[in-house]
Formats: C-alpha cells, sequence, structure tokens
C-alpha cells in the first residue's frame, strides 16, 4: 500500500477559506476580530512564527498587532503589557511567543492572560475545561492534528489512536480532546512517552499514530502496520551539507519508508505546521463570535 499523502497547505487554505467568510460575517455587525501578539526579544524561529501569524491575520481580514518587546524586558512589564491587552476590548486574542527569555516564568504569563482571550489555549482554565469537554480554545496544534484527520477521512471516532509524546502544548491536550465523547474525537487513546516499554508494541496496534516526540525519523516502518493514518508532528533539523543553509528538516517519522505501509501520512515540512496558525487563526475568529453571542 502506498500512502494519501495529506497536505497540510492545503487543508489550512481550505479553513482559511471558511475562516475569511466567517470574518466578513462578523465585520457586518460591526466586529473585527483582533489578535494580539508579545513577543520579547529577537530569535529568528520566534520572528518567523510571529511573522507567519501576522501574514495569516491579513489574509482572512483579521486585525493583528504585534507587540515587541527588547530581551531584558522584565517579567513585571511583560505581565503589564498582557494585562493592558486584557483590558483593552479590541483584542479578543492574546498570546504571548513561547519561548520567552529564560528570566520570564513562562506559566506565570499564561496563567496571566485572561482565559477568554486565551488562544492559544494553555491557560490551566482551559486545560480543565478541554478535559471536562467545555467549550474553550484547542491548542493550536493539537486541534490541527484533529482537522487533519477529519478532513484527511480519517476521523477518529471509534479508532485507537497512539499519540507518542505527552508535551503540554500537543500529546497531552490532544489525547484530552480525542477521548471526548464528541463529533470527531471518541477514540480509544493511548499515549506513549520514554517511560513506555516497547512502543512498537503500542504503534503496531493502531489505527492512527501521531508521533509528536521531537526525535527525528524515530518512527520507522516495522512500528507500524499496514493501513494506518500516521501524523507527523514533528520538526527537527538534521544536517546536510547539501543545502544552503547545512540543514533540513525531517519529522519523527521515516516518511519514505512508512509511506508504503501506511493509508494516509503526512510530510515535514506542509503537514501539521500550516496548520497549528492557522487553528489560531480559527481559535481567534471563536473568541471574537463566543463575545458576540453568536456561539457557546
Ligand atoms: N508543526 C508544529 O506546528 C509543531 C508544534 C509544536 C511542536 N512541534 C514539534 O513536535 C515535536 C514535539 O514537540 P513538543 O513541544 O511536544 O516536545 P517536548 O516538549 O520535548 O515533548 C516531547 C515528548 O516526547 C516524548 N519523547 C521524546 N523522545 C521519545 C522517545 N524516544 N520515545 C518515546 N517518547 C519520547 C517525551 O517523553 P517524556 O515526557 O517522558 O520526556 C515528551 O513527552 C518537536 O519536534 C517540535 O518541534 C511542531
Amino acid at each position: 500500500m502506498t500512502a494519501q499523502v495529506i497536505s497540510g497547505t492545503q487543508v489550512a487554505a481550505e479553513i482559511r477559506g471558511e475562516l475569511k467568510n466567517r470574518v466578513a460575517k462578523l465585520k457586518e455587525k460591526g466586529i473585527t476580530p483582533a489578535l494580539a501578539v508579545v513577543l520579547v526579544g529577537e530569535d529568528p524561529a520566534s520572528i518567523s512564527y510571529v511573522t507567519a501569524k501576522a501574514k495569516g491575520s491579513e489574509e482572512i481580514g483579521m486585525l493583528e498587532e504585534t507587540i515587541r518587546l527588547p530581551a531584558d524586558t522584565p517579567e513585571e512589564t511583560v505581565l503589564q503589557t498582557v494585562d493592558k491587552l486584557n483590558k483593552d476590548p479590541k483584542f479578543h486574542g492574546i498570546l504571548v511567543q513561547l519561548p520567552v527569555p529564560k528570566h520570564i516564568d513562562t506559566d506565570k504569563i499564561i496563567g496571566f492572560i485572561s482565559p477568554e482571550k486565551d488562544v492559544d489555549g494553555f491557560h490551566p482554565i482551559n486545560v480543565g475545561k478541554l478535559l471536562r469537554g467545555e467549550p474553550c480554545p484547542l491548542p493550536c496544534t493539537a486541534y490541527g492534528v484533529q482537522e487533519l484527520l477529519v478532513r484527511g477521512g480519517f476521523n477518529p471516532e471509534g479508532r485507537h489512536v497512539v499519540i507518542c509524546g505527552r508535551s503540554n502544548i500537543v500529546g497531552k491536550p490532544l489525547a484530552g480532546m480525542l477521548m471526548q465523547k464528541k463529533k470527531g474525537a471518541n477514540a480509544t487513546v493511548t499515549v506513549c512517552h520514554t517511560g513506555t516499554k516497547d512502543m512498537a508494541k503500542f504503534t503496531k496496534q493502531a489505527d492512527i499514530v501521531v508521533a509528536a516526540m521531537g526525535v527525528p525519523q524515530v518512527i520507522t516502518a516495522d512500528m507500524i502496520s499496514e493501513g494506518t493514518a500516521v501524523i507527523d508532528v514533528g520538526v527537527n533539523r538534521v544536517e546536510d551539507k547539501t543545502r544552503e543553509k547545512g540543514f533540513r528538516l525531517v519529522g519523527d517519522v521515516d516518511f519514505e519508508a512508512v509511506k508504503e505501509k501506511a493509508a494516509m501520512i503526512t510530510p515535514v515540512p506542509g503537514g501539521v505546521g500550516p496548520m497549528t496558525v492557522t487553528m489560531l487563526l480559527k481559535n481567534t475568529v471563536e473568541a471574537a463570535e463566543r463575545k458576540a453571542g453568536l456561539i457557546e
């Protein structure tokens, strides 16, 4: 079997088209969804993520403002900035680009964002709501994985999903989402991590494998059964002297070999990555709709 390769870029474009219509409807009611992004420092990867968020917002007609603070900004000033944004009715979503410089306590910043405006879905209140199955902004990468599965024809309902990785930003929220008795979820979920003995024993039993470990090409073909859907969240740099930059990006899955056994697979780059930014836009549009009483 050769897998169907699902392009996250294509699915993301489809969702952005839908969001554009939702933004237009909000604008008819005099509401412009707006996202505030706080960037502390000048980490090149963070700058490129923030640029993608600004571009995406513009593409769907949303307002976006990036607040740039120097790397040595005291924690108190970052908190004051978030406080101002919390109180500013113009903004429906607030995001502090992570990682923040080491002298700033990430959890303190996340906990300070108003839960209604927490479009990353990392605030403890939203994490609790997610687990309870209550409406809340869903962490963007996990939300993107779910959308890729549903729109790619591999709805997790009734399937066995094996998630490799249990971080607070990907593995745990995805497990929490997919175990809910809800549409696009209702799956049997197994979570693997470094404490798992014989990870292959679990991945071989899966209908769907999600790799989110940050280890290059650790999911090999012998770990996957014929007909499995494989979502690769990993983004890893590996040395490649033939490339101008001296490296290339690979996922956590041995793409070429696994592609020959899987029913569906996502590439890296061009898989989960483009979905993450798009789900952030969706969360911001939904925050605006929720505030206007249009959705629960
Ligand atoms: N495309 C996107 O939009 C996007 C977004 C977020 C992250 N990512 C990528 O996804 C990957 C994971 O990110 P993250 O932030 O979730 O990483 P993380 O915080 O480092 O967590 C990695 C998780 O994988 C587990 N793990 C690591 N090596 C393992 C191994 N050999 N066997 C089994 N489990 C293993 C760890 O287990 P323990 O808990 O036991 O340590 C941990 O739970 C990274 O490559 C990252 O760049 C991509």
